[in-house]
């Protein structure tokens, strides 16, 4: 950005100065309009939201859904503003209202285990639904939906080609650790991929961890066992936000190799989804 207002600059004192400056400045209207997008994060008080947040405010308007005031300074000192909603407790017409004039939701809210099957059921698949819903609502032109699933979340039944015995193996040990995860991640996830009526894109990190992001990934057709930093989950959304070309398509996401906007890239121009019901 700097280099473009120095360019402006000097374009602007040269001789030939209608000509250069228009183009430039055209350009850079272009840019900017593609770079800030209006954003809301549902769960913006998690570990990948805050994260995200980060990355996104400067460039970017974000809003983003919490439900304990008390986080509230942690979010306007990331540069975001709160909006105080519950996913348990606030109807779909109040989420609504908050997404009207937004580019793009984020979802990356969950109950994180706390609270037993059914307030799992609650967070990760009604909420989810409720979010569903409320851009449903939303008059006009409805914000595009990003969100946060986990990678082998799927019909137990369907075996995904890629895998291998090691596959088969961490999958059966963390269905039978966290069942009721899988599960209603699943129902959610099978609900959103049968909507039409906005554009979505479900990211699938594998195990979070809070180690440094290296800006690399492993993207679609992954294997599983190999975890993911919340940095690089975070930069994964990020990059996802000026993709809308991504819609339709659940994404598997683990560490790895690829640069993140390069392996995205690829994953969108190869237009499998993972998600396989
Ligand atoms: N942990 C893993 O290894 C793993 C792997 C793959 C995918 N994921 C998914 O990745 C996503 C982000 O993970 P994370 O580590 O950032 O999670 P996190 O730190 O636990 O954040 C989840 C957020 O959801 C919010 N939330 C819970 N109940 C809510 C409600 N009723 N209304 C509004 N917000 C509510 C929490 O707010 P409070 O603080 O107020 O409770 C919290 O800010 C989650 O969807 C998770 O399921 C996790």
């Amino acid at each position: 950005m700097l280099l473009t207002i120095r360019n402006l600059v000097s374009a602007a004192s040269s001789p030939n100065t209608l000509t250069s400056s228009h183009y430039l400045l055209k350009a850079t209207f272009h840019s900017l309009i593609k770079m800030s997008k209006k954003v809301i994060i549902v769960g913006g008080h998690g570990n990948v939201s805050l994260r995200l947040t980060r990355l996104l405010t400067p460039t970017n308007a974000v809003k983003s859904v919490i439900r304990n005031p008390e986080y509230e300074a942690d979010i306007t000192s990331a540069g975001a503003s709160p909006v105080l909603l519950s996913l348990e407790d606030s109807p779909v017409a109040d989420f609504t209202a908050a997404f009207e004039g937004q580019d793009v939701v984020y979802f990356s809210a969950g109950a994180g285990g706390k609270g037993g099957e059914e307030r799992t059921k609650k967070v990760d698949y009604e909420g989810a639904v409720k979010v569903f819903d409320a851009i449903e609502g939303v008059q006009g032109v409805k914000p595009r939906l990003i969100l946060v699933s986990a990678i082998d979340v799927r019909d137990p039944e369907k075996i995904p080609a890629h895998y291998n015995e090691e596959d088969l193996a961490v999958s059966q040990r963390v269905r039978g650790a966290i069942p009721a995860y899988m599960h209603w991640k699943y129902e959610a996830d099978k609900n959103l991929v049968k909507r039409d009526a906005f554009k979505w894109t479900i990211l699938r990190p594998g195990g979070l961890t809070n180690v440094p992001g290296t800006g690399k990934a492993s993207v679609g057709r992954t294997h599983l066992g190999v975890t993911i930093s919340r940095d690089d989950v975070a930069k994964g959304l990020a990059v996802l936000l000026d993709r809308d070309d991504a819609a339709g398509l659940a994404i598997d996401f683990v560490g790895g190799e690829t640069p993140i906007e390069e392996g995205i890239d690829a994953f969108i121009k190869k237009g499998e989804t993972d998600f396989l019901g």
